[in-house]
């Protein structure tokens, strides 16, 4: 049987924690969507570990770790992150169906975002997802097959309009394919004989669901589908093989990059829940945009996700602010709407106003919070319709509320 965690709001949710909690009671921890443009964070014994491509069970020596089949895998990015651990073979495996980010598609990138700027991670992470798709991208597979391999690069760059040399190519695979070689698995055939045997599966989602390529604020989106379907196609695994979806939330909301955002707030409240919940990105470090809770936008993607249990992360933040507002209806143009429009632009966030409290940091139980934190937490689950089992209170492993 296997889990799946998944953000659903705009990424960087503390999906690493709530991973990391979680991966004491699993055999596996599996990626399956997006690249080095994630960025999770695991606070454990003191140390801070922020993980880019290696899946959130990776300081449980228990758990085996796979990057699975949907990710796109940059091979320097890689090797420098195996590195932080000193050697991981035996306990990750990176699938053969993988693809490869090459240095091109960083390139590629910058004069995309030159002409549209989606304020993008820039790791190439968008056209090497669209030479998957456009079925001229290079697999990890491939690099068991060198000469091809580099047939076929060289036959993608006399089609490109950037000039990079071979030779750049060359030597970047020279170097990094010998690292990554001996990790390169069938995942698939892996994920479905441990099933068999029973073992427990994780799939750790990256992105949140509000930056899948289908259901977000397209076109200011991920490249991959961040939501639990993308867990089955990125993995291997039947949709017959998931049992629990959990979905993880910030007790407000956070967006990195360009596109809508109906509930940011640019003045005070921003830059105050910026500096007390340290809202500044793991992978480029670039400022969180930061506002209130979204429970349309969180309903929404917990109906997309499947959601049978939500984290709600962060709640200390909001420890000391006097009034929080929730954002519980859309309208635009004055008029209230029913459903997620498909476009965000132009939407009015329409609020609800609740009592704020003094101190939720560290508590361990629900009858430990402040009540009008206890009266914020039931409202949310209320707004949302799906139930709130877990609710942290500060980025330490242990510092959790569990219902
Ligand atoms: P992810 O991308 O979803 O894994 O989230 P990130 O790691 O990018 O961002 C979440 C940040 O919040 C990290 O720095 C975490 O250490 C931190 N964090 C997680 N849970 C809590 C919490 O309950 N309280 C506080 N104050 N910080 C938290
Ligand atoms: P984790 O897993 C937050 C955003 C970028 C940009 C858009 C497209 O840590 O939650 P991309 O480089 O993916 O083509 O950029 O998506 N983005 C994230 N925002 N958390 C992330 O990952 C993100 N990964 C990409 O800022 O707006
Ligand atoms: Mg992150």
């Amino acid at each position: 049987m296997a889990d799946v965690v998944v953000g659903v709001q705009w990424g960087d949710e503390g999906k690493g924690k709530i991973v990391d909690r979680l991966a004491q009671d699993y055999d596996f921890v599996v990626r399956f969507q997006g690249g080095h443009n994630a960025g999770h964070t695991i606070v454990a014994s003191d140390r801070t570990y922020a993980l880019h491509l290696i899946p959130s069970g990776v300081l449980y020596p228990q758990c085996q770790n796979i990057i699975a089949n949907g990710m796109v895998v940059a091979l320097d990015a890689l090797a420098q992150e195996i590195a932080l651990f000193g050697d991981l073979k035996g306990r990750l495996f990176v699938s053969e169906r993988a693809h490869l980010i090459l240095p091109y598609h960083q390139i590629l990138e910058s004069d995309q975002e030159a002409k549209s700027a989606i304020g993008t991670t820039r790791k190439g992470i968008g056209p090497a997802y669209q030479d998957k798709i456009g079925r001229v991208g290079l697999r990890v597979g491939d690099l068991r097959h060198p000469h091809l391999l580099k047939e076929k690069i060289a036959q993608n760059l006399a089609h490109m309009r950037i000039k990079m040399q071979m030779r750049t190519l060359t030597d970047y695979l020279d170097t990094y394919a010998p690292q990554i070689l001996p990790y390169v698995a069938d995942t698939t055939s892996m994920l479905w004989e441990e099933t068999q045997k029973g073992k427990r599966i994780l799939l750790e989602g990256a992105q949140g669901s509000m930056l899948d390529v289908d259901f977000g604020t397209y076109p200011f989106v991920t490249s991959s589908n961040t939501i639990s379907a993308g867990a089955c196609s990125g993995s291997g695994l039947s949709v017959k093989d998931i049992k629990e979806v959990i979905g993880v939330a910030k007790a407000y909301c956070t967006r990195v990059g360009n596109g809508p955002f109906p509930s940011e707030e640019k003045g005070v409240i921003g830059e105050w829940l910026r500096q007390r919940g340290h809202e500044f990105g793991t992978t480029t470090q670039r400022a969180r945009r930061c506002g209130y809770f979204d429970a349309i936008a969180v309903r929404y993607a917990c109906r997309l996700n499947g959601c049978t249990q939500l984290a709600l992360m962060k709640l200390d933040v909001l420890d000391g602010l006097e009034e929080i507002l929730v954002c519980v209806g859309y309208s635009r143009g004055g008029e209230v709407l029913k459903h997620m429009p498909d476009s965000l632009q132009d939407i009015q966030p329409i609020y609800k106003s609740f009592e704020g409290w003094k101190c939720s940091a560290h508590a361990r139980a629900f009858a430990n919070l402040p009540k009008t934190a206890q009266i914020y937490i039931n409202a949310l689950e209320e707004l949302v319709g799906v139930n709130i089992r877990a609710i942290s209170t500060s980025p330490k492993r242990e510092e959790m509320i569990l219902r």
